[in-house]
């Protein structure tokens, strides 16, 4: 996850970015650069590595402009070298960015048509170079930016610094945050309120779409259709610095919204978007060409991912897979094949139940796969190949960030298992992995529902039942929503299998019974729309969860309709996580629940 500051300030700011980028650091990075105005001019230090190699460039070769922009660059496109490092310039402007541009191919062959040389591997430099060439025809630095905003696509945060332009900074933010420090005379740009904690506590977050035009008097907001528009400022107490909750109310809607920038994040630890491939970051002990089957334990909600996973590897690698919950798997004394493979998935790593069926495992002579999120954590280290999840904290105790990250990563692995099998062709990977890079810019549309979904919650807060159905991974994604619902709002809510629906459930539909269906738009799509006119005949109330092709293929009356954007159906579930955690979480809202804290549970459950 990059970091990015910005400063427009009264003395020069290189040691002040160097010192928020310092504070971005949890962010992790592999390189670090900045760039200033020096007499209009544009200067740049950039270095491979820590931050260290960086002050120790500034000191070789200082920096004085009073106007200045940094990041902490998490290798995406591109290996981490001085080159792709940012901020990435051309004569007109600098710029540094959070995210992935999805279209970059697709603009940088427009641009290169122009005549424009590209210098680096990375999507970033389009950004620099498809604002500079809007420069180029005329435009001044905030048009030019306004022109080519809407032609990104993705997840992401962007800060610009213009050559000539010494009171004038552009942040922009489309599914990655970005916070607006107002100081004395000066006004900052961050990748949150942390990094700016040093210069000012009066912080303004930019909601999605937002970008921002700074100068030394402060910053003019504009939302995504260029309206000026006016957002919260906020004090930020000092001591909340450490476990921020942005503009949010609950940890829970944090993480919610965090999905596109950190599914992004772990995405780039997996694939190698350049050559659209996955490529795992360890090498494992065993090879999938050679097991017959694979075993997945976990619990709550780390085993509804697992779950999803199981159709990802049953298709795509042709491997047969075992599940349990790891509760019921470590005392089922389940034979395991000496040199099999067990997969445990866990957000804390520290999971009594599953860390015991991991040494079960063990025990058997299997390898063991971790894919856990707290890196320091038991089966983290005692799993003979860890493959973390890089979702970063997770607070509220349902867990939402770390499943659709645990989710991009079992995509990742059943790609990487297709492949060393041979199910799964070159052209299919490819076209697998194109779809996963747009997954944090679907997210990002499907949190544009909130509003829709918040109106829904209060009728869901009405309900004192609430059944959740779906098809494929369409069934265990039906199963997590019931669970976020009765986890934070205590409604009882149960997922079932949409074609288990007749033997037995059906008995519970009636006007007071809302009915969830999961209703992406893939191969099992019409089977689950009769099981929708099951529901409808007998006065059931769908709320129809699909896309909006989808939508008019069905002709049905619902209570409400969540339009999911268009997708290749494989990645349905970690964009449909997103409609299912809001409206647990805002219907737990409208009824006035702890919701980062329900109760009698807990985040981490190290007893049986
Ligand atoms: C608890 C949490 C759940 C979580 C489960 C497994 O029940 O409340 O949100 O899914 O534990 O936790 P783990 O850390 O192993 O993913």
């Amino acid at each position: 996850m990059c970091g990015i500051v910005g400063i427009v300030g009264r003395r020069s700011v290189a040691a002040q970015v160097t010192e928020a980028l310092q504070r971005l650091e949890y962010r992790g990075y592999d390189s670090a650069g900045i760039a200033t105005l020096e007499n209009g001019r544009l200067e740049r230090r950039r270095a491979e590595g820590k931050l260290v190699n960086l002050q120790l460039k500034l000191l070789q070769s200082p920096l004085s402009g009073a106007i200045g922009i940094g990041h902490t660059r998490w290798a995406t496109h591109g290996r981490p070298n001085e080159t792709n490092a940012h901020p990435h310039a051309t004569e007109r402007l600098a710029v540094v960015h959070n995210g992935i541009i999805e279209n970059f191919r697709q603009l940088k062959a427009e641009l290169q048509a122009h005549g424009i040389r590209f210098d680096t591997e990375t999507d970033t430099e389009v950004v620099a170079q498809a604002v500079s060439y809007a420069m180029a025809q005329g435009l001044g630095p905030v048009e030019a930016v306004a022109a080519t905003l809407p032609r990104l696509r993705g997840a992401f945060a962007l800060g610009f610094l213009f050559a000539g332009e010494s009171d004038l900074l552009i942040g922009a933010r489309h599914g990655a945050p970005l916070a607006i420090g107002f100081g004395e005379g000066e006004t900052y740009l961050g990748s949150d309120a942390l990094a700016l904690a040093p210069f000012t506590d009066a912080i303004t977050y930019l909601e999605e779409g937002d970008w921002a035009i700074l100068t030394r008097e402060g910053a003019e907001i504009r939302d995504i259709t260029g309206e000026v528009v006016t957002r919260p400022r906020q004090i930020i107490a000092a001591q909340s610095y450490r476990v921020d909750k942005g503009n949010h109310r609950y940890f829970m809607a944090k993480e919610i919204h965090e999905q596109p920038e950190v599914v992004g994040r772990t995405l780039a630890h997996y694939v190698d978007l350049a050559e659209d491939c996955v490529v795992l970051p360890v090498a494992l002990p065993f090879d999938f060409a050679k097991l017959s089957r694979l075993t997945i334990t976990a619990c709550g909600t780390a085993y509804y991912a697992g779950l999803i996973a199981k159709y990802w590897f049953e298709k795509l690698a042709r491997i047969p897979v075992e599940i349990d919950v790891a509760s019921e798997a470590r005392y089922r004394e389940a034979p395991l094949d000496k040199d099999g493979v067990t997969l445990v998935i866990s957000q804390s790593g520290e999971t009594a139940d599953t860390l015991a069926s991991m040494r079960y495992a063990k025990a058997q002579g299997q390898h063991t796969i971790g894919i856990v999120n707290v890196a320091t954590s038991t089966i983290a280290r005692e799993a003979s190949a860890l493959l973390p999840t890089l979702a970063g904290v997770e607070i509220g105790v349902a867990s939402t960030k770390a499943f659709s990250c645990q989710l991009t990563v079992l995509l990742c692995l059943a790609i990487a298992a297709g492949r060393a099998r041979g199910t799964l062709s070159v052209v299919d990977e490819r076209r697998l992995v194109d779809a996963l890079i747009t997954v944090p810019g679907l997210m990002a549309e499907a949190l544009r529902q909130e509003q829709e979904i918040e109106q829904l919650a209060r009728e869901i807060a009405k309900a004192k039942n609430v059944l959740y159905l779906g098809r494929g991974t369409a069934y265990p994604m039906a199963l997590e929503g019931a669970l976020k619902l009765k986890e934070i709002s205590y409604i009882h809510a149960e997922g079932y299998a949409a074609g288990e629906l007749k033997h037995g459930p059906i008995a519970l539909i009636d006007e007071t019974v809302p009915v969830i269906m999961i209703a992406p738009h893939d191969a099992v799509f019409e089977k689950t729309v009769s099981n929708m006119q099951e529901v409808a005949a007998r006065g059931g109330r769908i709320i129809l969860v699909t896309d909006a092709k989808a939508m008019a293929l069905t002709e049905m009356e619902t209570m409400a309709t969540l339009t999911m954007p268009d997708l290749e159906p494989t990645i349905a579930p970690i964009v449909y996580a997103i409609p299912l955690q809001l409206l647990a979480y805002h219907t737990a809202v409208v009824m006035g629940k702890d919701v980062d804290q329900p109760r009698n549970l807990a985040k981490s459950v190290t007893v049986e």
